[in-house]
Order: C-alpha cells, then sequence, then structure tokens
C-alpha cells in the first residue's frame, strides 16, 4: 500500500515550518524557518512583525519541504495546519497556504489544534499507550492534559498567569541573557552550587494548577534588593534558585496528576521540554517509580511542523477533516 503523505504547515508564533510526514510517523522533511533573530531585538516576540516575516517565507519553505522530501505534489494525501491557539495574524499565513494547496491539488484539510501537535510530536519516535498524562510546557503553554484515548484530551491543570517558558524568558531578560532566554538559564543553573531562594507557588493543596508571575517578580525583587545594597548576584545562582523552584512544583504536579489518572505514561511535550534540568529530574523521578517517561528529541520540541503532521495522520485516519472556511482560533479549545 502507498503510504500516506500529509503535508503539514505551522506558523502559529515565529516558526515558519513545513513538513512531509509519511503515516504519521516517518519525516521525509520538516523545514523550520526561525525568526528568533529578527525578534531578538525586541527581546520578544512581535505580532505583526511575525505575520510579515511568514508571508515573505512560506512558499519558499513550502518548495524546500517538498523538494527535501522527494515526492511529487501529486502523491500528497492531505495538507494539514495549525488552526490555534496562537497569534491570530501568523495563524492567517500559514491557513490561506493551506488552503491553496488543499483548493490547487483537491486535498483534504486538516486543521490541528497547536497543542495536540506539541503531544504527539512524540509520536513520531516513541509508541504512546493510552491513558496517558502529558506534561505541555512552552513559551505560550503550561498545561497537564489527560489523554484518555487517541484525540481525546482533558486539560486538568494550566498556568493562571504566565506560561512557563514565558517566566523563563522574562527572568533571562531580567538577568541581561539574549532571547529566548530559556536555554541560557537552564545552562547557567547547571553551573552554580547553590541557588537563591526563591518561593514556589504550590496554590491550593489539590490543584494541578501553575502560576509562575509570582516567582518572577520574586527574583526581579531579589535583583533590585541586591542592586541597592550595590551588591553583585551571580546570574548562575539567581538561574538555579528560579529553575528549582520551576522544577519542583513541575515535577511533584505532574506525577501527581499520573498517579491520580492512572496513568500509564508521562509525556513530556513543548519548547521547555528541551530543558536539561526538568528531563533529568523527571527522569530519576518516573525510574523510582517505574513509570515510563516518553519526551521528544530536541530538534522536535521547540515549534515545527512534524508535530502538526503526527496529530493531523490520528484525524486523517478518522475522516476527521476540515471545511475550507475554517478560520485562525487564537484561543482554540483543545
Ligand atoms: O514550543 P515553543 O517553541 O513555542 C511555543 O509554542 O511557545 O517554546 C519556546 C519556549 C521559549 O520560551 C524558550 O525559552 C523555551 O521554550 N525553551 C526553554 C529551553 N529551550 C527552549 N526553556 C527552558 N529551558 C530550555 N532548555
Ligand atoms: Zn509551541
Amino acid at each position: 500500500d502507498k503510504p500516506t503523505y500529509i503535508l503539514a504547515i505551522e506558523t502559529s508564533c515565529d516558526e515558519t515550518s513545513v513538513a512531509i510526514v509519511a503515516d504519521g510517523a516517518t519525516i521525509l522533511s520538516n523545514v523550520v524557518s526561525s525568526q528568533i533573530e529578527t525578534h531578538r531585538r525586541f527581546g520578544g516576540v512581535v505580532p505583526e512583525v511575525a505575520s510579515r516575516q511568514h508571508v515573505e517565507t512560506i512558499t519558499w519553505i513550502i518548495e524546500e519541504a517538498i523538494g527535501k522530501a522527494g515526492i511529487q505534489p501529486s502523491e500528497l494525501s492531505a495538507i494539514a495546519v495549525t488552526q490555534g491557539p496562537g497569534l491570530v495574524g501568523a495563524l492567517l499565513v500559514g491557513l490561506v497556504a493551506a488552503k491553496t494547496l488543499a483548493c490547487a491539488l483537491d486535498l483534504p484539510l486538516i486543521g490541528v489544534h497547536h497543542i495536540a501537535g506539541h503531544i504527539y510530536s512524540n509520536q513520531l519516535v516513541h509508541e504512546l499507550q493510552y491513558p496517558f498524562v502529558s506534561l505541555v510546557v512552552s513559551g505560550g503553554h503550561t498545561e497537564l492534559v489527560y489523554v484518555e484515548s487517541e484525540g481525546r484530551f482533558r486539560i486538568i491543570g494550566q498556568t493562571r498567569d504566565d506560561a512557563v517558558g514565558e517566566a523563563y524568558d522574562k527572568v533571562a531578560r531580567a538577568l541581561k541573557l539574549p532571547y529566548p532566554g530559556g536555554p541560557h538559564i537552564d545552562r547557567l543553573a547547571h553551573e552554580a552550587e547553590e541557588g537563591v531562594p526563591l518561593p514556589r507557588a504550590w496554590l491550593e493543596p489539590e490543584s494541578y494548577d501553575f502560576s509562575f508571575s509570582g516567582l518572577k517578580s520574586a527574583v526581579l525583587s531579589v535583583l533590585n534588593q541586591a542592586n541597592m545594597k550595590g551588591q553583585q548576584l551571580a546570574a548562575q545562582a539567581v538561574a538555579k534558585g528560579f529553575q528549582d523552584s520551576v522544577l519542583d512544583v513541575l515535577v511533584e504536579k505532574a506525577l501527581r496528576a499520573v498517579a491520580a489518572c492512572g496513568a500509564k505514561q508521562l509525556v513530556l511535550a513543548g519548547g521547555v521540554a528541551a530543558n536539561k534540568g526538568l528531563r533529568e529530574r523527571l527522569a530519576a523521578r518516573c525510574s523510582e517509580i517505574g513509570l515510563p517517561l516518553l519526551a521528544p528529541p530536541l530538534s522536535l520540541c521547540t515549534d515545527n511542523a512534524a508535530m502538526i503532521a503526527a496529530a493531523a495522520f490520528l484525524k486523517w485516519r478518522r475522516g476527521q477533516f476540515s471545511a475550507l472556511d475554517i478560520k485562525a482560533e487564537p484561543s482554540l479549545k483543545l
């Protein structure tokens, strides 16, 4: 049988990405054009600038992805695209490109939720077993998702303020580290013996929710106080204090959720899943209790279109196609 080739487009934030994946499992191409350099001088993603850059790059990236995959457009089975959540103008560029391809090639269109993409990035490298709990941690999201069966998601905990990656980036900015700061904080945290003491936001005893804005403020206040006393705090100690506080809460709540849901696996996803400290800690705790921990390789943690193709393949198998008039949904529900 001929494989199912899905061409997927991801433009929800600051990466323009196009991938072609066979049978939801084999990546033929996964081209990612990052706008990080463009946004760095602003210290964060500027939505209007992101949209414009997606417009300028999308057609090139589509051509490159098709070229690298070594198949003809006529061999494609479907076109997938991130429908939301994300920046509306950025999503729109991917949607228009995807609809155009679907029309021109007479192929079905499959709208995909960005978080489903992050979760199913694991499907490209692992065998998922239901039910599982996924810890989705990125620049825009911090969610504990119970996945009962294929495509059935229930959010059991989420951030009440900043996303974890956002907190990393803001703390990094206060430490004058380049954008995006997550990887820098992660590296510095490993260089310190001891971290500065910082609070942990456990919230209500039964809650699986998160809060990181108080921690971010605590870091700023520690830095300010040192400044006023004319002291120079080591960035490493601040990074370690911050990372320890974040990881304590993420790891504890994730494991509690696994136990409460009777999950068979813990599935890590999202840009912050690239965090070395988080991976190490979860790996240690999971091996203690004999719980399988799945995490995508670093290249599939941050935004990419292969993960969108992987999630789309599951919808394709179920015949869940989208109409050609679907809209960009900046706050699409999972
Ligand atoms: O998933 P992603 O590419 O985009 C969103 O959907 O948000 O995640 C990007 C986020 C950024 O905030 C970045 O700082 C963070 O992931 N990140 C990290 C690490 N690598 C990337 N945060 C902590 N430690 C890392 N090693
Ligand atoms: Zn993402």
